[in-house]
């Protein structure tokens, strides 16, 4: 029976049994008491503790699961593997022993069509309840009828949670498959006796003093191994042979040519990586990266330990890749989540590899130098200095050096190398100071990063979460509580709050426990990887270790999120519209609105500014998916995501697409489809700078607010002008004509005026300069400085040789024009000088061309003297001149 025939037949049994199918969990849990899904319970654990409620009272599933605690067993045993897939069948409240025994044994005996006689059961030790179902109800003979201690027959699923007592249905191999000794019976850590199927009676909840109480209800729990049961079933002797392992075994045995089956060692390594190969493939695939912690770390190591062991098998080039594609062609139909990231998970691994295959190379090296001096010397442990080098400098993992050092029949100085590694640390921690952490502050961050680690943000997913405050700052201080009316930072594990980064504001919202609220002020990032939460508690008190609900104002969330796709569709548009040069250089998003800074060389055109806002529009009409994920910087460098010039980026990168169009290296969040933002309208464009330029936007409802002011406006003018707002223009055209029109019968009117004046209205200070050159001055009353000039102009005019100056008080300002006909200008008079100087008796000065000049000053008493002066200066000069 093919393996995926096994899990469809254990589904449909439990299906016709009432069971909702409930899909395989991710491997990255939803419980932080747990690196990685390790049993199909997880994803109910709530159900189990009460905590929430489910649908249905009973489920079936079959579960991914990773387990690395037995990872040096694997290859070395016929059943131990990392990665597994877990068959369950589970009771909320529902039914309990009385039912889960007869139908596991039902399906394994009936569907199954496993042999009885070779089945074992074991039970908890006192649990007699389980003992009478199994002789009584289905019938096991009692030497076939096992009572085992905690360790065997009591379930938990670490320090704290549910637990409860258990019984394993156990299948007997055959006595080839046995260690051989004496005292080898079902328990025995041997491959005979094989736990195919472990029943959890799921009744008690263990608490953080080991202490256990009785769950609200009574629940089943059960996990089998489909790998173990189909090597049952498919008569083979362990794991690696069934039909789903042993296509990536073969695979990796044609790849090096070592057949499976030729030597001992080369099975180990075979099998080693024919599982981890499964275990990273899944892993990846549910977004799980390398790194040196967490679960991140767990991939590592996968990782590294099957490049060493394909290395040991002879491949020189990078190969997981390869495992990773056969993995996905036999797994995939099951789990379609790897096809879908299928080139994402060919990525990561393949550049991990690329990494480690570097590192074991110069680790290797050096190694083998220390061993050989240490041998010859007749040492049996590796010298700590040299394990700490490989780790510290050349990045080997110290299980690496403990497993390479075993294989060479050598120990490791452990406590020297952690000496070292405490030294070391104690070194990172003086340079932090030096570094710049000096201040009171920067100590307290790091501190609190020391201790609790970084805050995993879940923002991405959701807007609301349960986390733990780990830590309360207070005048940068930590304080261990915060009350009412108090300001303070509110540190949590991990936080839906986004804090302040690529321009993107942080997240406001609340924090509320059981006995305190605190509103969320603002959220940034003290130091990389700290999410603070600057808060002030609106009720109670807050204590550190408190459970609390952290949820982001998702109505600011939702506006920011807009604004920042927006960004992305409006960086695309003015691409399209200017060109290629029009790159990023800096952007602002916040509730209200987006600013986009870019370098281009010239101001937009109207036109250009209307196209950038009509292309963006129409991408948030086609109503785009936009994407977001994580990947290596290397691939997305490759698939030519959009990375800001001079930004330093880490290993891994995120990146976020806006259908075809827009691909961006950004951690920022977004919409889910272009839609969302609504509309979108470019408010302004002005230069920032050499050859920069800045855009501002709003979207969604500020750009509903921008045109519905507009069109109140347009609606005040039209009201006021007594027009419909689509005759506006016409109106307004003929308002404008009008007013034209009536300027110029002003016009008209002020030159009649004038010429009045000249004609009668204006007395004039009369003298005559030798050779009949007339001077005439006049102060009038209220005129423009225009009418000033006209009249001067006209006065002269009539005479073929003079000299006019006219003065006005007007506004409370003095002015004065002073002309002279082209012949005293000849004569070597200057109307700029003649102003000076009549001016500076006015409190102020002039100037202008020769012939005619302007002044003028706040002295409005002396408007007479200043046209004696200038008269007087004109006859001096003329008469000097004549003589
Ligand atoms: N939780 C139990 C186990 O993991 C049964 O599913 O073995």
């Amino acid at each position: 029976m093919r393996s995926e025939q096994i899990r469809a037949s254990f589904l449909e049994f439990f299906q016709g049994r009432d069971h909702r199918l409930v899909k395989s969990s991710s491997l990255i849990p939803d419980d932080p008491t747990l690196l990685v899904t390790n049993a199909g319970m997880v994803q109910f654990k709530p159900y189990f503790l009460g905590s929430e409620k489910p649908e249905f009272s009973r489920a079936t599933t079959c579960q991914k699961c990773v387990r690395t605690t037995d990872i040096e067993k694997v290859g070395h045993t016929a059943r131990h593997l990392t990665f597994f897939e877990m068959l369950g069948n589970f009771s909320f409240g529902d039914y309990y022993k009385q039912e889960a025994i007869p139908w596991g044994w039902e399906f394994l005996t009936v569907e199954m069509g496993l042999d009885g006689e070779r089945m074992y059961c074991s039970v908890f030790e006192d649990d007699d309840e389980a003992y009478d179902i199994w002789r009584d109800i289905v019938g096991i003979p009692g030497e076939r009828l096992v009572r085992l201690g905690a360790e065997d027959n009591f379930w938990d699923m670490g320090t704290t949670g549910p637990c409860g007592p258990c019984s394993e249905i156990l299948y007997d191999q055959g006595e080839e498959f046995g260690c051989g000794e004496p005292g080898c019976k079902p328990g025995c850590d041997c491959d005979r006796y094989l736990e195919l199927w472990n029943l959890v009676f799921m009744q008690y909840h263990r608490d953080e003093h080991g202490e256990l109480h009785p769950l609200p209800s009574k629940n089943i729990d059960t996990g089998l191994g489909l790998e173990r049961l189909a090597s049952v079933l498919q008569g083979v002797s362990n794991n690696f042979e069934t039909d789903t392992m042993a296509a990536v075994l073969h695979a990796t045995s044609d790849l090096c040519g070592v057949k499976y089956g030729s030597g001992e060692e080369s099975d180990i390594s075979l099998k080693i990586v024919a599982d981890h190969a499964r275990a990273v493939t899944f892993l990846v695939g549910d977004g799980v990266l390398p790194s040196n912690e967490d679960r991140g770390y767990i991939l590592r190591r996968l990782v590294r330990r099957a490049v060493r062991h394909g290395r040991l098998l002879g491949i020189t080039d990078i190969f997981l890749p390869r495992m990773v594609g056969v993995v996905t062609e036999i797994m995939g139909e099951a789990y379609p989540e790897l096809k879908q990231n299928n080139a994402f998970i060919d990525s990561i691994v393949r550049s991990e590899e690329e990494r480690f295959s570097q590192t074991l190379r110069t680790g290797l090296l050096y190694l083998e130098e220390a061993v050989n001096e240490l041998k010859s010397g007749g040492g049996k442990a590796i010298p700590g200095d040299v394990v700490f080098h490989l780790h510290d400098t050349l990045g080997f993992p110290l299980e690496l050096t403990r497993e390479l050092a075993r294989e060479r029949g050598l120990d490791l100085e452990e406590e020297r190398f952690a000496e070292l590694m405490e030294e070391q640390r104690e070194r990172a921690r003086a340079a932090r100071v030096e570094e710049g952490y000096t201040s009171r502050v920067h100590e307290i961050y790091a501190e609190i990063l020391d201790n609790y680690g970084e805050s995993r943000f879940s923002g991405y997913e959701s807007t609301s979460d349960r986390a733990t405050v780990v830590s309360l700052v207070k005048d940068e201080r930590a304080v261990a509580l915060a009350v009412e009316g108090e300001e303070v930072e509110i540190f949590l594990d991990q936080t839906p709050f986004y804090g302040e980064m690529g321009g993107q504001v942080g997240d406001t919202g609340r924090i509320s426990s059981s006995t305190a609220e605190a509103e969320v002020i603002e959220t940034f990032h003290p130091a990389k990887g700290l999410t603070s939460h600057r808060c002030r508690i609106t009720r109670g008190e807050i204590r550190t270790s408190d459970n609390v609900d952290a949820s982001v104002d998702t109505e600011r969330r939702n506006a920011i999120r807009r604004n920042h796709t927006a960004t992305h569709i409006v960086h695309w548009a003015l691409r399209q519209v200017l060109g290629d040069h029009a790159k990023q250089a800096g952007s602002l998003v916040d509730p209200r609105r987006l600013r986009f800074d870019f370098t281009h060389f010239q101001p937009l055109t109207k036109e250009e500014l209307a196209r950038v806002e009509e292309l963006s529009n129409r991408k948030v009409i086609e109503d785009l998916p936009v994407r977001a994920y994580v990947t290596t910087y290397e691939y997305a460098t490759s698939i030519n995501a959009v990375a800001l010039f001079g930004e330093k980026y880490e290993d891994y990168v995120r990146v976020v697409e806006v259908d075809e169009i827009s691909r961006e290296l950004c951690g920022g969040t977004h919409v889910g489809r272009t839609g969302e933002i609504g509309l979108l309208v470019i408010a302004g464009e002005v230069g920032i700078g050499a050859n920069m330029r800045r855009v501002e936007a709003f979207t969604g409802m500020e750009a509903y607010r921008y045109f519905h002011s507009r069109r109140e406006m347009l609606e005040e003018i039209a009201a006021s002008l007594k027009a419909e707002v689509s005759k506006l223009p016409e109106r307004v055209d003929k308002v404008l004509h009008r007013v034209r029109e009536l300027e110029s019968e002003l016009r008209k009117k002020g030159r009649e005026e004038t010429a009045s004046l000249i004609d009668g209205g204006i007395r004039w200070n009369e003298s005559e300069a030798p050779g009949g050159i007339k001077i005439l001055t006049a102060a009038v009353d209220n005129l423009t400085a225009q009418d000033l000039r006209e009249l001067a102009e006209r006065t002269l005019a009539r005479y073929a040789a003079g000299a006019v100056g006219i003065a006005t008080v007007n506004d409370g300002k003095a002015n004065m024009v002073v002309a002279l006909s082209r012949e005293l200008v000849d004569a070597g008079l200057d109307a700029v000088e003649l102003i000076r100087k009549a001016g500076r008796l006015l409190g102020g000065g002039g100037g202008g061309r020769p012939d005619m000049a302007v002044g003028g000053g706040s002295e409005t008493s002396h408007v007479d003297d200043a046209l004696a002066v200038m008269a007087e200066e004109v006859m001096a000069v003329l008469k000097e001149g004549h003589a």
